[in-house]
């Protein structure tokens, strides 16, 4: 799997997004080291926090169905699904990646299949807390 077809598919969530409040939709494409890709929007409510971002959708969706390990994931979102810029994900949502995720997975932020950056997890989020902050030693 190229980083174009999962920022394709990335894409193509963003389509479902759920964003009546907002207006911003946001897609993901999240790939597993076992080679299978789940999609991601986000999805608003009324009452606002119990909101959910697309990449979270992403994360929940796969673990939720055994998977445990990641190897990359593409982001995309704008204003009514206009694409114009990286959309970069929130601090909630990068705390879920470390959570099941090595300093190297890869997050591509992009604006079109072409144009995308790739930042790893801990470029974007140096010192982080995950599992190995509760261990004993
Ligand atoms: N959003 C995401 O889906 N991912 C992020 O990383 C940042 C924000 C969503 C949440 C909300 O529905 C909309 O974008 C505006 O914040």
């Amino acid at each position: 799997m190229d980083n174009k077809e999962l920022i394709r598919l990335a894409f193509e969530a963003m389509e479902y997004a759920y964003a009546p409040y907002s207006a911003h939709k946001v897609g993901a494409a999240l790939l597993s080291k076992s080679g299978k890709v789940y999609t991601g929007c986000n999805i608003e409510n009324a009452a606002y926090g119990p909101s959910n971002c697309a990449e979270r959708t992403a994360f929940f969706k796969a673990v939720s169905e055994g998977e445990r390990e990641f190897e990359r994931i593409a982001v995309v979102g704008g204003k009514d699904g206009r694409v114009t810029s990286y959309f970069v994900p929130c601090g909630v949502c990068r705390q879920v990646m470390s959570e099941f995720c090595d300093d190297d997975f890869s997050v591509i932020v992009a604006k079109s299949e072409d144009d995308y950056l790739s930042k790893t997890l801990k470029e974007l989020l140096p010192d982080r807390f995950s599992p190995k902050s509760l261990s004993s030693e």
